[in-house]
């Protein structure tokens, strides 16, 4: 059968189509082994085709159910592993459905089934169905994953921790706080994901080759059935559109830049020289050299693949610039990141949940690392609220944070009589200044890090992830 057998097959003189493919041209050609996890809804949009013919009466309603019963037989074999794929001859998953179809019911049912049907409807019809429930599936992850931010900065709003700009110690914050910086960028991750789902959601079925159904196929019905939320419109855009497969892969690149910064810190906080967290076991692994280490692999990996997830991304941008318009095979280049897309993000998003959740951190450990510099803004804010120019004050901190460094006292050592020398409008009541918890619960208003601000957040992300 295989058709590169043929003698005139590799011949340079052979004339268009009377030879067969070069054997690498075939295998180049073909997308079954990956395109093969679309069975299920290949067979599902066939299925409402054949229901959308029969309506009009293209076909019989006994030469439907015909239809339907063989369909579903091969998608049986295809759910037990009994699918025996062709080489060389079932070139994709619709090819090879058509074909198993057609020695199980007969060719002259079978042969019946692609009226007015076209591989180029087919394929952006069986994308967007996997890819619809794959996202709808990665939202309940995303969403899983913000419970928990959320649970544990309920749990662990008493624990204050050193906030860095520049990786250089700022000011001190909750620990919660900082899980809930991620915490609202995810939150939009999950908003934007809905956006995206809406133009995944639409059907191109009946839009055939390029310019629409020639037997008035009832395309609403159809996308009903296959619980599509509405069509594309132009049948020319329908099956020229991979615009849902890029903007799923550019939704996914930014959620694994956000994973990636999480991971980062995460790692850096779980150094020895940091020791604010530790991570189970179950999500580090040891030196097959070094008995003593643990390795935060799983952050390292979430990191890794943020980078696979922007190529995935970058590489598709690159495909579809060019090409003219409608169906182009260079389309079959998008199935291929997709699915890759998808398993890598919705995978990532699990692993930093149980990373997450499973995460102890050292409260001590944090509290040690503060450092009395960190409140050299609060003894700034100090000599505001005393109607001291901000200007003028941070000036007088930076000349209190030199003493500091000049004698080696700790600012917050440092005598009443040395402040009062920097400045005389330093009262008794500077001490009370260098207090963490007073530095944090003076952030109060919306949005800072104090403990009503903090838990006003919490609130809010709640109704954010519904
Ligand atoms: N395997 C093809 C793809 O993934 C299916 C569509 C083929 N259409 C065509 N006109 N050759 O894009």
């Amino acid at each position: 059968m295989a058709s590169q057998d043929k003698p005139s097959g590799n011949m340079l003189w052979g004339g268009r189509f009377t030879g067969g493919l070069d054997p690498l041209m075939v295998h180049y050609n073909e997308s079954i082994y990956f395109d093969k996890v679309l069975y299920k809804q290949d067979i599902q949009g066939s299925i409402a085709f054949a229901r959308a013919n029969a309506k009009n009466g293209i076909i019989s309603q006994a030469e439907f159910q015909k239809l339907e019963q063989g369909l579903l037989a091969v998608q049986k074999e295809w759910e037990t592993g009994t699918f025996v794929i062709v080489p060389g001859v079932d070139e994709d998953i619709h090819t090879a459905n058509e074909r198993r179809l057609g020695e199980i019911i007969g060719k002259d049912v079978a042969g019946k089934l692609h009226t007015g049907r076209s591989r180029n409807e087919q394929i952006a019809t069986d994308m967007r169905l996997w890819l619809r429930d794959e996202l709808h599936a990665i939202e309940d992850h995303l969403r899983a994953f913000l419970r928990v931010i959320a649970a544990r900065a309920e749990q662990e709003i008493d624990v204050i921790m050193p906030g860095y700009t520049h990786l250089q110690r700022a000011q001190p914050i909750r620990w919660s706080h900082w899980m809930l910086s991620y915490g609202f960028a995810f939150a939009a991750d999950l908003e934007r994901l809905g956006e995206v789902i809406k133009r995944v959601n639409r059907s191109a079925l009946g839009c055939g080759a390029l310019a629409g159904n020639p037997f008035g196929i009832d395309r609403d019905m159809m996308a009903a059935e296959l619980g599509f939320d509405g069509l594309l419109w132009n049948s020319m855009g329908a099956v020229a559109d991979r615009d849902f497969v890029a903007e799923t892969l550019q939704w996914g690149s930014m959620l694994m830049q956000h994973i990636s910064r999480w991971a980062e810190d995460l790692i850096i906080y779980s150094t020895g020289e940091f020791g604010f967290v530790r991570l189970a076991d179950a999500y580090s692994t040891g030196s097959s050299l070094m008995p003593q280490k643990k390795n935060p692999d799983s952050l390292e990996l979430l990191r890794g693949k943020s980078g696979r997830a922007f190529g995935h991304m970058a590489g598709f941008m690159m495909t579809l610039k060019g090409l003219p318009s409608t169906y182009n095979k260079d389309l079959q280049e998008s199935v291929e990141p997709m699915l890759d897309h998808v398993k890598t993000v919705g995978d990532s998003i699990q692993i930093a949940n149980g990373v997450l959740a499973t995460l102890a951190i050292q409260p001590d450990k944090m509290q040690a690392s503060l450092d009395p510099f960190m409140l050299a803004t609060d003894l700034a804010d100090y000599l505001v609220r005393k109607g001291v120019p901000f200007r003028e004050t941070h000036h007088i901190s930076g000349r209190c944070v030199a003493l500091s460094e000049q004698t080696g006292t700790p600012m917050n050592e440092l005598s009443y009589a040395q402040l009062k020398a920097i400045d005389a409008r330093f009262d008794e009541d500077i001490a009370d200044v260098f207090d963490y918890e007073k530095s944090v619960e003076m952030r109060s208003a919306k949005g800072g890090t104090s403990k009503s601000s903090v838990l006003e957040q919490i609130k809010v992300l709640k109704a954010m992830i519904g």
